[in-house]
């Protein structure tokens, strides 16, 4: 039908006859020649039907409007002098229309394509038409371009390409399931995969040695502008392997994405162990664009004669006392301001939010009577303060300011507008804990499938269950959690102990995962691997800042594709064939 995409017809098809076809990007009638700009997926190129040339296709150019669908066939010709557009691919030239057809109308659009003030709602409704703008058409290249890219760099690597099912059982990732009711077992449900976790394992136990997988993963949890519903992941695991060996793939894999969509990133990554992480940025994932770590003052905080911090600094295990220097934040920042940061922090469990000023003759502020001299210059030495820093301390349960702190340190960096944009800071933060105890109960940090350090701990033997160190790591980047992974408990007898560990029983444990520790009786290879989230990639790599821009027909936040108008009633029918009744809630 057509000869040429919009944007491939240039100054060397002057004089060529082309057919193009696409949408009325715009119509404009000057003097009563109408001039059209015609794009498809690659760009625009102009149109021009005067009726000097050619009556009949200018007759029907007249009644063409804004997305009408058209095919043009026409001689190329250079534009006149001075109407050339620097800013178009085919600015130089134009099309001569000689025959046109319109193959489809088009009702007024909804909304200005492009105009991002428009309101989401009536965007996603019409997703379909959002998705006619060149940013959605780059950002969906791009995607196109990093699966391909992963897809060549695994398969290179010996990665065998395995699919695993969607209908199945529930696997513990942390969020909800979301089930799906059987119509042959009435009562039973199968549960959306979180991840293919256990199949990937099981994989391994086949002997596959290598598999990968770009999987969709389901979760019913709490969205945010990172985390949709419904998700793609890049999906790795890998027999006899160490946790070395695996990083080292995640890091050719990431490095082949990047450099396929044009960036080039370092081919290895810098390491922190989650400790340090948590001690210094206060989260697992710290954004590494800029620096402004945390120092620790709880030995100096045991002097002060303030008793809240003296009674905080008595227990170092559960207890933090940190300080973060804001550079130059005294000239920055008001009263107001300041004031406003406390508000701040309290939103995030935060008791307060004390800090000092250094001016020229010392620290100031109301804390400081609290301190001795000595003490108020270890301070300024340990935070390496300057005249014109300001420096804010959070004491309290070490998590909760970890937490806050962390969010504080985010925070100022974006009202102080010192974050980078244009880098990629890549970090894998390694040694995660095993467990962390949550309300009385222990879950495991990154999933119960995760091998414990046992270099460094004894099972059978534990003093706190939060000390116990596993052999797993995260993939950061920019602040954002790209992907996790761990090397396996591969023996029965560790997984049923790790199981037992999290208050889980024998019978719990057989009737959820019962086929897994049934596999790990049958020669299970040591094995590892990891799974890289794709959207979140795609959005780090496109620069937007909404993991909906990156994913075609996406959902929102509240979990609705708005578009379809799912999810939906349905009727009695076919409730009946699933032996299921709505019982209906007071709201
Ligand atoms: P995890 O749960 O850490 O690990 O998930 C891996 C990566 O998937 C992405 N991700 C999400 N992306 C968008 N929306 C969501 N709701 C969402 N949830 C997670 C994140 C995350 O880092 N089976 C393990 C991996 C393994 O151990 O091999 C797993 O799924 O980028």
């Amino acid at each position: 039908m057509r000869t040429h995409y919009c944007t491939e017809v240039t100054e060397k098809n002057i004089g060529e006859i082309v057919t193009v076809a696409g949408w009325v990007n715009s119509r404009r009638d000057h003097g009563g020649i109408v001039f059209i700009d015609l794009r498809d997926r690659g760009g625009l190129v102009q149109l021009v039907c005067d009726p000097a040339d050619n009556k009949e296709s200018w007759e029907v150019a007249d009644g063409v409007r804004d997305e009408y669908v058209l095919i043009a066939k026409g001689k190329v010709r250079a534009r006149g002098e001075g109407l050339e557009n620097p800013n178009l691919i085919t600015g130089k030239i134009e099309i001569v229309v000689e025959e046109l057809i319109i193959e489809n109308k088009s009702k007024p659009m909804p909304f200005e394509l492009g105009d991002e003030k428009v309101n989401e709602e009536i965007r996603l409704k019409n997703r379909f038409l959002e998705l006619r703008t060149k940013r959605s058409h780059d950002i969906f290249k791009l995607r196109s371009t990093a699966n391909i890219a992963a897809r060549n760099c695994l398969n290179e690597m010996g990665f065998l390409d395995v699919e695993t099912p969607i209908l199945t059982k529930s696997t513990p990732e942390g969020a909800r399931d979301y089930l799906v009711p059987s119509r042959v077992h009435p009562g039973e449900f199968y549960a959306l995969p979180q991840s293919p976790q256990l199949f990937k394992q099981l994989l391994m136990v086949s002997g596959f040695d290598k598999y990968f997988q770009i999987a969709k993963c389901f979760r019913d949890e709490d969205l945010r502008a990172d985390r949709q519903p419904e998700f793609t992941q890049i999906d790795v695991e890998m027999s006899f392997c160490t946790q070395e060996d695996v990083i080292k793939v995640a890091e050719k894999l990431i490095h082949d994405i990047f450099k396929a969509c044009g960036k080039d990133v370092p081919e290895t990554f810098p390491r922190m162990t989650y400790k340090e992480a948590m001690e210094k940025y206060g989260s697992d994932k710290p954004d590494l664009r800029f620096d402004m770590p945390m120092v620790d003052v709880i030995d100096i905080f045991a002097n002060s004669t303030n008793e809240i911090f003296s009674s905080i600094a008595k227990d170092k295990k559960n207890n933090r006392i940190k300080a973060l220097r804001c550079p130059n934040g005294d000239n920055i920042f008001s009263k107001r301001q300041m004031k406003g940061f406390e508000d701040y922090v309290r939103k995030f469990g935060a008791k307060g939010l004390g800090y000092f000023q250094m001016k020229e003759d010392g620290l100031k502020g109301p804390l400081t009577k609290f301190f001795s001299e000595e003490d108020l210059a270890q301070i300024i030495k340990v935070t390496e303060l300057e005249v014109g820093d300001v420096v804010f301390f959070g004491a309290g349960d070490k998590k909760v300011v970890w937490d806050y702190m962390g969010r504080f340190r985010l925070y100022l960096a974006s009202q102080m507008d010192i974050i980078p944009e244009d880098t990629y800071e890549f970090l894998w933060v390694v040694d995660f804990p095993m467990f962390e105890v949550e309300e009385g109960r222990t879950k495991a940090l990154h999933h119960p499938f995760t091998m414990p350090n046992l270099e460094k701990c004894d099972l059978d033997n534990i003093e706190d269950i939060e000390d116990i160190e596993s052999i797993a790591y995260d993939i950061v980047l920019n602040g954002t959690e790209l992907g996790g992974g761990s090397i396996r408990i591969h023996k029965e007898e560790i997984q049923s102990k790790v199981f037992n560990l999290m208050g889980i029983s024998q019978e719990e444990a057989n009737e959820k995962f019962g086929f897994l520790l049934e596999a790990l009786k049958y020669g299970a290879p040591s094995h590892g691997g990891f799974a890289m989230g794709f959207d979140r990639l795609i959005m780090l790599l496109a620069k937007t800042d909404s993991i909906r821009d990156v994913i075609a027909f996406p959902k929102t936040q509240r979990a609705q594709c708005l578009l379809t108008d799912a999810p939906s009633a349905v009727d009695n029918e076919q409730l009946k064939e699933l032996s299921l009744r709505i019982r209906k809630t007071e709201a």
